[in-house]
């Protein structure tokens, strides 16, 4: 991997531009879910332990160029500075005058969080003016942002190249568990790929197959592969018109000796709602939808599991926010949670839909590694280079 660590740099006296990614679900007012902002907590600490000034810079929603204060960061200033058990200064732009004043202001091991660099166009065009408004505000660039990496934006790529740059913690951390997973696995490897839509996914299907040994397809997009099979699939979700790119893949699958796993039996019900009356089948009747994989498949993919050494995993198996329609991506779940437990499985597991189902099955601690990352998880679960990172491998 051709970028450096924190350990790396020295911070001591300097002024460290970190981009994180705090884009934290926010509810009535408040941050309802910690994990971003807890996961880059180590970078912050290990900055201002080493003596370094950690200027934060971070995006929140979708603010278009503009500002608008229903995104702006000050109010998630008081949950990160609750989280990080430490003041935090801030900035009400993140570039020009009021960033300037405010990072002249600091001290040594002192936090500031800028504001929403998307309030400024040139964020997400890249604009290298932008880029080096904000590099001029320190001296160190740490990128710890593994989840907006799939964006070239000033502040996740343009700056990186205008500064001596490092990966922080946790991009660090997401780094290494993906490349333990897809990368440099240990064989055999087995992916889940679950979730409505083959059309989302077909990228990500088409790479997979060339890197797992084992590609077990759940959800929605489950049915789309049944139907390209000639098997009735009632209501279900399905996407008819990619049956021809289903089969393609399921050719070539075959050629390179990847085996495809579709669902052996099937959870139908009449009604897509919550406890809708339901049972188990192997052909989904004409006026039914299939909502979860049955008992038989989840027994074959937990048996995968069992013959693999690495299991990467996003999307659920069935529609799991429906009780009982989660009970297969629930089993799968507890079973992979154990074999990681018992130290015959790494399992590594990202996107936002992934990660609630795991924590809704109680298996997320488990895991080797859940990312923090949705679509820069896809991306690179597709094989595609993240911006973010290689700017800092440059
Ligand atoms: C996310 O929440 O997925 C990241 O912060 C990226 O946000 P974006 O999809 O708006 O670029
Ligand atoms: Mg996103």
């Amino acid at each position: 991997m051709g970028w450096k660590t924190l350990d790396e740099m020295d911070f001591a006296g300097k002024t460290a531009l970190v981009r994180v990614d705090i884009n934290v679900p926010f509810e009535n007012g408040q941050v309802s879910d910690f994990t971003r902002i807890d996961a880059v907590l180590p970078t912050i600490r290990d900055i201002s332990a080493a003596g370094g000034k950690v200027v934060l810079m971070a995006h929140f929603g979708r603010p278009k160029g503009q500002p608008n204060p229903e995104m702006s960061l000050a109010q998630v200033r008081p949950a990160l500075e609750a989280r990080l058990g430490q003041p935090v200064a801030f900035a009400e732009d993140c570039i020009g005058g009021p960033a300037k004043k405010a990072v002249g202001a600091m001290e040594p091991g002192d936090v500031l969080l800028l504001e929403n660099t998307r309030f400024h166009a040139g964020e997400e065009k890249n604009d290298p003016m932008m880029a080096a408004s904000l590099a001029a505000l320190g001296n160190v660039y740490v990128n710890d942002a593994f989840s907006a990496a799939h964006r070239a934006h000033a502040s996740t790529e343009g700056i990186a190249k205008l500064l001596p740059s490092c990966a922080g913690r946790l991009m660090a951390a997401e780094l290494q568990a993906l490349d333990a997973a897809l990368g440099n696995p240990q064989r055999p490897v087995v992916a889940v790929v679950g979730g409505a839509k083959v059309s989302t996914k077909l990228d990500l299907l088409s790479n997979l197959i060339t890197k797992v040994d084992a590609l077990v397809i759940g959800g929605g997009m489950a049915n789309t592969f049944l139907a390209a099979q000639g098997k009735d699939v009632g209501k279900s979700l399905c996407e008819h018109d990619l049956a021809e790119t289903a089969r393609a893949i399921i050719a070539k699958a075959e050629e390179i000796g990847c085996r495809l796993v579709l669902p052996v039996d099937l959870v139908v019900a009449r009604e897509f709602k919550a406890h809708a009356p339901h049972e188990v089948v192997t052909d989904c009747p004409p006026d039914a939808m299939i909502l979860d994989a049955g008992p038989a498949s989840v027994a074959q993919i937990i048996d995968i599991f069992k013959g693999s050494r690495t299991l990467i995993w996003n999307g659920p198996l069935g529609a799991f926010e429906l009780e009982p329609f989660d009970t297969a991506t629930n089993a799968a779940a507890k079973a992979a949670a154990e074999l990681t437990r018992d130290g015959t499985l790494v399992s590594v597991a990202g996107g936002g839909d992934t990660v609630a189902a795991l924590n809704r099955a109680g298996a997320a601690g488990d895991f080797t590694y859940i990312s923090t990352a949705g679509g820069a998880f896809l991306e690179w679960m597709e094989g595609k280079v993240l911006p973010g990172v290689a700017a800092l491998e440059a």
